[in-house]
């Protein structure tokens, strides 16, 4: 088919709103007659609450309500979880403290700053009970995670790995560490809560999936799904953190029920590093065998991570090593150490991002030990089919990103020895690393409707989390129609359109595209049906074949004035509008291949061993992964990739009070993300790559690979400097100080 505007480069259609405000965040929905809740949180991290004093609070000025265990209603359904990607909340339901900034009341008056003050009156007293913080504190109370979160299973194993690594002439035993990472969106969670009757909630919500918060507090409130609407037009980032309902979204609920008024409620940044989730610390041992040629004979991928005491989630770190490299031999398990904190969660590249650090830099590791430049390294080892069952791949493009990336970057006579290049009293350095990330697709809906003015109006209850799905939706809409741009508006949002699954997983675009597509070119074949039926049309007595199959017929016989065969036929037929609605699920040609995405990249850095300060001086990705919709929104969505990438090498740090389990970085004065002088000049390299399997157009979703490999890369370009392997991220002042020379 012909796609005029399927991979254009175009400005995001709600660019203009939200630079100039005119985009409406949850929290800014105009709501009358609103109130202001504020969440008290624990002041231990486990125990339980003996008092709780709220008398002062609700002397205060303006309070409405102060909502505690002993007064909140009793939602039975909020104790579990009914979905593995749902948590376990803490709805105020019972009087234990399972972590450290907990909700255990709300607030609620008039204003804002009146709910502030009332909330810092609120004092409650504990029996509190020593906590463990720290999973290393606690590793002989690992256990198997349950199915359902993290990988397909938690352990894998193929061929005999001990047998393999003892016969291996080069040998690799090492370990790995990733720091907790919480989520910081600019926009920080939001719920307006508003009771229309005593059975019917509305929510506008700050999510990722407006139908999962639906399911969910329908549940919880003991509700019909379809008394729950939710309402999401714009998202200020979403990054995992906002996949699933938290505590805050029942608790806006609750107030809104308890006060009888629409109740508006705001996550503080502080509250964000303990009530959203967070990316769990984890401790990955890898053992690496290889022939002298580089060949890997056996790979050993041994990971363990935090959780809650009361949830689990796994992030699955040794997934990649599953698949990415053609070996013989491999085992990996995930463990999860249950300490007192809140459940982690999915942050970008759950376990892609955090694994390939370890497994891309043990590759590094080994090619020094052959003495092979790591790129050759990683050709040696490509897999031609998913090792781990011999499926092909849909698609894989990896080896021309290796050559793409080298070429841009300039690899060809980088020295292959550490501390070769200096300027001044810099060192220099540069790595590679593969990127990957899988491509699923989930079941999604749309709908399309033409108006007797010619234009289109295509809807679907997905979200656009910044990622461009307004602009990308519209465009495949415009290409299925054979329509302008202009022809078409795209919404999004609400749950009282077609069902779409949330946006996680980098699936929204490879999902809802495949969706969109069949509604338009469905309604393009009824309107040609009215064509063939119009004896005033061109189309008059052509057969479907002739016409219905070719993308913009009915829009090019009308040239110039493109849109009128739409209005006109339609006119002519006596409707009013015409609408058709379509629901796609993952082709089943899926099943017989393996879908994924790849990429390469290359990173250069700069080392002052005398003050332990390291720059990123320059990052290339190389990324293949299906049809492209919009090179600008993917040249976004994947150069944002890189920057949290960049982030995790060298920021991104949560820090917990071992004593307490308090998060002690609760700002973004603590917690730091990379800032612009950090970022260096970053290209992306759009490797054209054609796929007939993930979805109709080809498209394998861009959102999440952008982050893998990167903190690898940029760990191997700094022991390339300065030939210190860092093992442990961040990478700090502390691991370059005195390097020796
Ligand atoms: Mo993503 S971590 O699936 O929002």
């Amino acid at each position: 088919m012909t796609r005029p505007w399927i991979g254009q480069d175009l400005a995001r259609l709600d660019g203009r709103k939200k630079v100039t405000g005119a985009a409406t965040y949850a929290a800014e929905t105009a709501v009358a007659q609103v109130a202001h809740a504020i969440i008290v949180g624990a002041t231990i991290g486990r125990g339980t609450i003996t008092a709780i004093a709220t008398a002062e609070a609700e002397r205060s000025p303006g309070v409405l309500a102060v909502i505690t265990h002993a007064s909140a209603p009793m939602l039975p359904a909020a104790r579990g979880k009914s979905k593995p990607q749902d948590r376990v909340i803490q709805a105020l339901q019972d009087d234990e403290v399972r972590y450290h900034d907990q909700p255990i009341a709300v607030v609620v008056a008039e204003t804002l700053e009146q709910a502030q003050h009332a909330a810092a009156l609120v004092t409650a007293t504990y029996d509190e009970v020593a906590v463990i913080a720290d999973l290393a504190a606690d590793l002989g109370a690992a256990i198997v995670p349950e199915a359902g979160n993290g990988p397909s299973k938690a352990d894998s194993r193929r061929g005999d790995v001990d047998a393999a690594l003892a016969a291996a002439p080069i040998r690799l035993d090492l370990a790995y560490t990733t720091p907790v990472e919480t989520h910081n969106p600019m926009e920080p969670h939001a719920t307006i809560a508003v009771w229309r009757g005593p059975d019917q909630l509305t929510l506008y919500d700050s999510t990722q999936g407006v139908f999962t918060v639906r399911r969910r507090l329908a549940e919880i409130f003991g509700l019909d799904v379809g008394r729950v609407r939710v309402i999401n037009h714009f998202v200020g980032g979403g990054f995992g953190g906002k996949g699933a309902p938290w505590s805050h979204v029942t608790l806006a609920a609750m107030a809104a029920k308890v006060t009888g008024r629409p109740v508006k409620l705001v996550l503080t940044r502080a509250q964000l590093q303990s009530l959203v989730g967070h990316r769990p610390r984890t401790l990955q041992t890898l053992a690496l065998g290889a022939d002298r040629a580089g060949r890997l004979m056996a790979i050993r991928h041994d990971v363990v991570s935090e959780t809650s005491r009361f949830d689990q989630f796994t992030e699955s770190c040794a997934a990649v090593t599953r698949m990415l490299y053609a070996c013989p031999a491999v085992a990996t398990s995930h463990r999860l150490v249950p300490i007192d904190i809140p459940t982690p969660t999915y942050m970008r590249a759950p376990g892609e991002s955090t694994g390939t650090f370890a497994l891309e830099s043990a590759l590094d590791e080994l090619s020094y030990q052959l003495r092979m430049d790591p790129l050759t390294l990683r050709r040696v080892n490509h897999a031609v089919v998913d090792p781990q069952d011999g499926k092909p791949w849909s698609s894989k493009s990896l080896l021309a990103c290796y050559q793409a990336g080298a070429d841009r970057f300039g690899w060809a006579g980088r020295p292959p020895t550490t501390r070769a290049r200096r300027d001044g009293g810099w060192l220099l350095g540069s790595g590679v690393a593969t990127a990957t990330r899988p491509a699923p697709q989930q079941p999604a809906s749309a709908r399309a409707t033409l108006t007797a003015d010619g234009h289109v109006l295509v809807q679907a209850g997905t979200q656009d989390i910044g990622t461009g799905t307004y602009t990308v939706m519209t465009q495949v809409a415009a290409d299925a129609l054979g329509a302008p741009m202009d022809a078409v508006t795209f919404e999004l949002g609400d749950t009282a359109l077609p069902e779409a699954p949330s946006s996680v997983g980098s699936f929204t675009a490879t999902s809802v595209s495949a969706a969109v597509h069949r509604a338009c070119r469905q309604l393009v074949g009824e309107l040609a049906g009215l064509a063939i039926a119009d004896p005033r049309s061109p189309l008059h007595g052509l057969t479907p074949a002739a016409i219905g199959n070719q993308d913009g017929a009915l829009f090019a016989l009308a040239e110039p004035a493109r849109r009128d065969p739409f209005a006109a036929v339609l006119g002519r037929s006596g409707k009013a509008a015409l609408v058709t609605e379509a629901h796609t699920e993952a082709g089943p040609d899926r099943a017989l291949y393996s879908l994924h995405a790849f990429g390469a990249i290359f990173a250069a850095v700069r080392v002052d061993p005398a003050i332990g300060e390291l720059r990123v001086d320059r990052l290339v990705g190389a990324f293949a992964a299906g049809t492209i919709l919009n090179a600008r929104t993917a040249r976004s969505q994947l150069v944002g990739g890189m920057v949290w990438g960049l982030g995790m090498a060298m920021r991104e740090h949560s820090v917990r009070d071992l004593r307490t389990a308090r998060m002690v970085t609760r700002d973004l004065a603590d917690y730091h993300v990379p800032v612009h002088a950090d970022v260096p000049p970053i290209d992306v390299i759009l490797v054209p790559e054609e796929d007939k399997v993930v979805n109709e157009l080809g498209v394998k979703g861009i959102g999440e690979i952008g982050v893998t490999g990167v903190a690898a890369a940029i760990a191997n370009a700094v022991h390339h400097a300065v030939g210190v392997r860092v093992r442990e991220l961040p990478i700090r002042r502390e691991h370059l100080l005195d390097t020796p020379a």
